[in-house]
């Protein structure tokens, strides 16, 4: 699905991950995980590790969400131990140090306690900045994330690299892996602990009748005494969990190096716009390595010509690599980003009682699902977490009011495309292979005209909140600039909150 359409291929999805059927039929258990990557599934393990009964439902396939188009780094928080500790308190800092160290611990031990084959490794991670202007903030960040009891040194410069990035701070005993062999693995172990799995199975709609939840998919329902919504982004909240939260796309090369030519290591800078790098093998008899290279993110649906993020990817990696070869990869990914910096996980704000939520990874979805799995697991075994407060959903962003005014009025001033014309006036204008809004009336109609030349037409009206859809050339797709629903040329969600497909619409009506 999402992963594997208009040539933007992660590196992940050579991994095959198993099929599974749709459900067709009212079933009832004791826990429904909705959401299939690394949120739901470590979910669905943990809690069936407990001894739970748990049947996880995905819209898709298993992992053909955003794991499948991560970058799968093991790193600080996006938004700085210095910045955390400003908002939230050093107490606060050092719980998101923790909440991070015993999610990358967990891996590693889920990996090795289940054998599970997935490339798991152990790095260091480097924070560098190549403008001089980024040094006062490396210098804060060192101060605070050593508070914070963090493993951190401050070094002249990268060691092992051709260029000289200049003073950088040293995270130890950070990771990576393979995210796509780890769900595989996960998957089995689930299985193996009576864990039921349904793919091609939307949740639409979440109800409550006393004591029992119903996720009401196309053709079934589950019924459970709790719920957990490992969407990425939330599909039952219509309003509150998105106005805490804006949606980026994320842009990624895969390209081929020599083997050897460049350390192990993960790299992040702190420029503007930034870069994160690492390393993969394809496989131990291969003469080469596929350095990883993303960055140049976006606002969803804000860019309807995002190809040039690629080219700007590239020339940066071959500045800095001049060993890199042919790009073999490129994909796109969404990245949700909280307002205050701080991930949402734990109890659903719209419903106190047995329904959960992950989402807000900002770039550390890895680490930041891990530990939400590990939250809502101890929620619905009735057990403490320290993490509770500071991840919970339901918190306002006092701290980032700033950001979270930003996105506010960015989300507003969207709506403002209703009284714009059309990009097009009529649907000959638009080249094959691409998709145009035209105006008919009060209505607006998202077309694509495919490279056969058919007319797909869509009302441009998105299902989540009505703001006007916009082309995504880089993915064929069309995407909600409010809060990053996603739809295929076909009108079908490939990204949420929408639950509902774009409406089909007859240009001569
Ligand atoms: C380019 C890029 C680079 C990144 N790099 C890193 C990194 O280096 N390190 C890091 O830690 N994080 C990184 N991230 C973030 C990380 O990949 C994500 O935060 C993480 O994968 C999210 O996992 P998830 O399980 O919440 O969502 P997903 O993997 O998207 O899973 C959600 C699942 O829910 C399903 N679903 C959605 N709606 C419904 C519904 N209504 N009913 C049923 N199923 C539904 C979807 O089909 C999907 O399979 C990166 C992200 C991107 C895009
Ligand atoms: S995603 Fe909210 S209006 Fe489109």
């Amino acid at each position: 699905m999402d992963s594997l359409s208009n040539g933007s291929r992660s590196v992940w999805v050579t991994t095959a991950l198993p099929q599974f059927p749709e459900l067709q039929e009212k079933l009832e258990t004791e826990i429904c995980v909705i959401g299939g990557g690394i949120a739901g599934l470590t979910t669905a393990y943990l809690l069936s590790l407990e001894g739970k009964a748990v049947v996880l439902i995905d819209a898709a396939g298993i992992g053909e969400g955003e794991t499948s188009r991560t970058t799968a780094h093991f790193f600080p928080p996006d938004d700085r131990y210095f910045e955390i500790e400003e908002a939230f308190g050093a107490e606060k800092a050092r719980l998101v140090a923790e909440s991070f160290q015993q999610a990358t611990a967990l891996v590693e031990s889920i990996s090795r306690k289940e054998q599970i084959n997935c490339e798991f490794e152990r790095l260091s991670g480097y924070l560098f900045s190549l403008n001089p202007a980024g040094y006062d903030s490396l210098d804060k960040e060192f101060e605070a994330a050593r508070k914070a009891g963090v493993e951190i040194y401050k070094k002249d410069r990268i060691p092992g690299l051709s260029f000289n990035t200049g003073p950088c701070l040293q995270f130890r005993n950070q990771a990576q892996f393979h995210p796509l062999k780890y769900l595989n693995g996960l998957i089995k172990t689930f299985q193996r602990n009576g864990g039921v799995i349904y793919t091609q199975t939307r949740a639409q709609e979440l109800s409550r009748h006393d004591k029992i939840y119903q996720v009401i998919t196309e053709s079934g329902a589950v019924s459970a005494q709790a719920v957990v919504v490992a969407t990425n982004t939330p599909f039952n909240d219509r309003l509150v969990m998105h106005t805490k939260q804006a949606a980026y796309r994320s842009y990624v090369l895969g390209i081929r190096v020599p083997k050897g030519s460049v350390p192990r290591i993960l790299l992040w800078d702190n420029g503007d716009p930034y870069y994160y790098v690492r390393l993969t093998t394809p496989d131990e008899k291969s003469e080469h390595e596929i350095l990883i290279v993303g960055g140049a993110d976006h606002k969803v649906g804000q860019d309807e010509h995002p190809e040039h993020r690629y080219d700007e990817i590239e020339k940066w990696t071959r500045q800095h690599f001049p060993m890199a070869g042919p790009v073999d990869f490129k994909w796109s990914g969404q990245i949700m980003e909280p307002a205050d910096g701080v991930g949402y996980m734990g109890r659903n704000p719209m419903d106190y009682k047995n329904v959960y939520v992950i989402t807000g990874d900002s770039g550390n979805g890895m680490t930041h699902c891990t530990a939400g799995a590990m939250l809502v697991t101890d929620l619905i075994m009735g057990r403490n977490n320290s993490w509770l407060d500071l991840y919970d959903p339901a918190r306002t962003p006092l701290h980032g009011m700033g950001e979270f005014l930003k996105e506010l009025g960015n989300t507003v001033a969207q709506y403002g495309n209703w009284v714009k014309g059309g990009d097009v006036e009529s649907p000959e204008q638009i080249p094959p292979g691409e998709g145009a809004i035209l105006r008919k009336g009060e209505q607006k109609i998202a077309i694509y005209r495919d490279r056969e030349g058919k007319i797909h037409s869509l009302s441009a009206a998105c299902t989540h909140l009505g703001c006007v859809v916009s082309w995504n050339a880089a993915e064929t797709s069309w995407d909600c600039p409010c809060h990053g629903s996603r739809f295929s040329v076909d009108g079908q969600i490939l990204h949420g909150p929408a639950a509902k497909p774009l409406e089909v619409v007859q240009l001569d009506e």
